[in-house]
């Protein structure tokens, strides 16, 4: 058996696009010039996601406290065949929100080469690394597959897609990816995502379900630290990116579940009174003891508020599944009208 090297191989099989440094640096210069002079202070989750991060992330699909990742496996292992079903087509090509690893992709995508010989792949992904590992992973497991990536954010992709023709079309957002848009961003993105779909087209939707505060607050502060060096990892890439000088051991990471609210709140915890800078923004931060920058909200949903969502964004709610323990749903929105 011959081989290529990794970069020839799969040439013709696989694109990615990648719109990310066109945008993010100035957008993550500017993100962090308002979000840490404003009061409370505060990032976007998106930000968490450079190299370590994205790796870091994988680790806490691993833990035991982080329950969503293994429900959601559960769901798409026992149900995917049945899923791949419901899209009425003979040929369909599948789109990825937010694919990271693709590692639950891979379910859905054996499951749709069951009923067809060929696959074309649009995953989107903020992190170029995670689209270019998985890609090529995939690639040598599905002889059968093309890509076509973007390494970009979600409206700068969901923009690139309009141009990009597809037949009938199942999206993917998993993992409870949605859980980081509140309800007004989660009805923007749907309705912008309805936007690159025809009528018939599906939407697999991935998400988590309310549930006991403990359970829920465990999930985001492991025993082993991950998540907590997830959230603070944060801080190490403004110290490279930024030349910023963040002492990681005067920050702690910290969690609350907002039951009211249904989402869980993340936070990044100033231990002491401190100032930070950061020279490449020319600022100067101060912190108070105890004061806090909101780094990430975890929404979790109910059966109704998910019908609404759909109907609400230019889908019907026609399937949901969901894993023994009942923690996780995996819904089908099915594009309705003209969008
Ligand atoms: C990637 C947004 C689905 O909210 O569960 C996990 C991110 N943050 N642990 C989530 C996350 C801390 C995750 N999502």
């Amino acid at each position: 058996m011959s081989q290529q090297a990794p970069d020839q191989a799969h040439a013709d099989k696989l694109v990615i696009h990648n719109l990310v440094p066109a945008d993010l640096q100035s957008s993550f210069a500017e993100d962090l010039r308002a979000g840490l002079s404003a009061s409370p202070k505060h990032l976007f989750p998106k930000y968490f996601y450079d190299e370590l991060g994205s790796q870091l992330f994988e680790a806490i699909c691993l833990l035991p406290e982080y329950y969503l990742t293994r429900a959601e496996n559960e769901i798409l292992t026992s149900y995917a065949d049945e899923i791949v079903s419901e899209v009425s087509a003979e040929k369909v090509s599948l789109l990825e929100m937010g694919s990271g690893s693709a590692l639950k992709t891979r379910l859905i995508i054996e499951a749709l080469l069951k009923r067809q010989e060929q696959l074309l792949y649009t995953p989107v992904d903020i992190s170029a690394t995670a689209l270019e590992q998985s890609s090529r992973v995939l690639l040598q497991s599905y002889p059968n597959l093309r890509i076509n990536a973007y390494a970009s954010d979600y409206y700068d992709g969901i923009r690139a897609l309009q141009e990009q023709p597809r037949g009938r079309t199942l999206a993917l957002f998993l993992g409870s990816n949605i859980g980081n848009f509140d309800h007004e961003e989660a009805h923007t993105f749907l309705h912008a995502l309805r936007g690159v779909l025809k009528k018939d087209d599906a939407l697999l939707l991935g998400v988590d379900l309310r549930k006991d505060a403990k359970i829920l607050e465990d999930a985001y502060d492991d025993a082993l630290g991950v998540t907590a060096a997830f959230n603070l990892n944060l801080l190490t890439r403004i110290n490279r990116e930024f030349e910023a000088d963040f002492n990681l051991r005067a920050f702690r990471h910290q969690v609350f579940y907002n039951e009211e609210l249904g989402r869980v709140e993340v936070y990044i915890v100033s231990k002491q009174t401190q100032t930070v800078s950061i020279p490449r923004l020319e600022m100067e931060i101060r912190f108070a003891e105890n004061e806090r920058i909101h780094t990430e909200n975890s929404y979790k949903y109910d059966q109704t508020g998910l019908s609404q969502l759909a109907s609400a964004t230019g889908y019907t709610r026609t399937r949901t599944w969901l894993d023994e323990r009942e923690q996780f749903s995996s819904n089908l929105f099915i594009a309705t009208g003209e969008g």
